[in-house]
């Protein structure tokens, strides 16, 4: 990379010797002689002081001038001080604006409804920025992890002819002179590849034409998706586990200090090490009904008996072998007794709930055709998936992982759109 004469603020520390940075302004306190700015950059925010004295008339009209989230350039040398942020501020011999602008429409108290028509000026704040952050970092993880267990990273489509998940939460377009759809997951995409690849992964966008607008649903997410040749219900879980357990333990290292600056309790998240608790969807409906529901064995598991159970067993849990009419045509089902599937949920304490879905793949020919078909759908859009099982069929097993399911529980934030920039929302698709 070429080196910049510019510094960043986190690299600076007391010195006689002159140094630059630039930024935007946080914060201006103007005195009659003296101008404090405080500037922020990617890494941090420090305290400038420009005095009349020791500035040029230039420079000191500048400071006069600048407002705040203009773009600044500054020249100065680091004094340590104990009530300076960071214990440094920086003494000015020079303060150049390099974009003046308009004022600055984001101040406190302001609507709900304000900051998300802004939201492309509100990511400058420091709560979004310390979130992106961690955001970025969970990605780096996920990777990092496979590429350490011999993952290949592949990049499926988006769009795509027929359904994953279910059509009701479909997003459909007009492809030329067809239908199509956006990825809801790139899971059946995936298995068509352990064939050659035998263990893969991609990281991509999927949609979710849900309609409803609750705290853990966001229409457009990205999607952490493993796949794996040879490999059952039990060692999918096993890889689930390490994974989370990696990307978990590696924000702990890197990003203490966003934890910190979001209010983040980390106690939990300490303890959160392979292998994890499992109980089978059986246990998790007596366990709440232990507790005040009254569940019927095939119940489906909604937000709020989610958030219970969450809640109930206080650490990271799978929940096991559901009933297999709760699960979609490619999970497999339990010969010995079919009430029961391959599936598999990770949920997250704390209130916070599913982050992860998975299983074992049918690999019996004739139930997934027959699934398929239960599902109402064309066995012939499907016919490219189902001849994966009539050459060279293996065992396999995958899951995907929410990446903003995942970073709003490490960073415990209050709803799951503080994780997307832009999130993809019922009634926003601007800004
Ligand atoms: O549980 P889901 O729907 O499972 C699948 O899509 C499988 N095909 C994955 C696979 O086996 N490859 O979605 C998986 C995960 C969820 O556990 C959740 O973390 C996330 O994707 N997710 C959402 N995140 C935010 N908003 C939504 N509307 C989401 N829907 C799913
Ligand atoms: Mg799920």
């Amino acid at each position: 990379m070429p080196e910049s004469s510019y510094k960043h603020v986190k690299e600076i520390e007391p010195s006689e010797k002159e140094e630059k940075l630039r930024g935007w302004v946080y914060r201006i306190r103007k005195m009659k002689d003296k101008i404090f700015v405080v500037l922020r950059d990617a890494t941090g925010i420090i305290q400038c002081i420009g005095s009349q004295e020791k500035l040029s008339d230039n420079a000191w009209n500048n400071l006069n001038e600048v407002a705040i989230e203009n773009a600044i350039a500054v020249k100065g040398h680091a004094v340590e001080d104990a009530r300076a942020i960071n214990n440094v501020e920086m003494h000015l011999s020079d303060f150049q604006i390099i974009h003046k602008g308009e004022i600055f429409p984001i101040a406190k108290d302001q609507s709900k409804e304000f900051i998300l028509d802004n939201t492309h000026l509100f990511l400058r704040s420091f709560k979004s920025t310390n979130v992106m952050k961690v955001k970025a970092n969970v990605l780096r993880a996920a990777r990092e992890w496979f590429f350490e267990n011999d993952f290949y990273e592949t990049t499926p489509p988006i769009l795509t002819g027929a359904a994953c998940e279910g059509g009701a939460t479909l997003f459909s377009l007009k492809y030329f002179e067809q239908t199509a759809y956006l990825s809801q997951s790139v899971q059946l995409y995936l298995e068509a590849l352990i064939y050659s690849l035998e263990k893969v992964y991609a990281i991509t966008p999927s949609f979710r034409a849900e309609k409803m607008r609750t705290k853990r649903h966001i229409n457009e997410f990205w999607h952490i998706e493993g796949e794996e040749a040879f490999v059952d219900f039990k060692g999918n879980i096993e890889i689930q586990e390490e994974l989370v357990a990696y990307i978990v333990e590696y924000i702990l290292d890197n990003n203490k200090g966003e934890l910190k600056e979001l209010g983040r309790d980390t106690s939990i998240l300490e303890t959160v090490k392979a292998p994890f608790k499992k109980i089978t969807y059986e246990e998790a409906i007596n366990s709440l009904n232990e507790n005040g529901f009254k569940l019927k064995w095939d119940d489906d598991m909604k937000t709020e008996e989610e958030r219970a159970l969450s809640n109930i067993i206080g650490e990271a849990f799978f929940v096991t072998m559901y009933p297999s009419h709760h699960k979609p045509f490619y999970v497999k089902i339990n010969e010995d007794d079919p009430k029961w599937c391959f599936s598999a949920d990770l949920m997250a304490p704390e209130g916070f709930g599913e982050i992860i879905t998975g299983g074992q793949r049918e690999d019996v020919l004739d139930t997934l055709v027959r699934r398929i078909k239960e599902e109402g759908w064309e066995e012939k859009d499907y016919e490219w998936y189902i001849d994966l099982r009539k050459y060279g069929s293996v065992f396999h097993s995958g899951f995907g992982l929410g990446a903003e399911r995942l970073s709003w529980w490490i960073c415990g934030l209050d709803a799951i759109q503080e994780t997307q920039p832009f999130p993809r929302t019922r009634n926003r698709v601007y800004p």
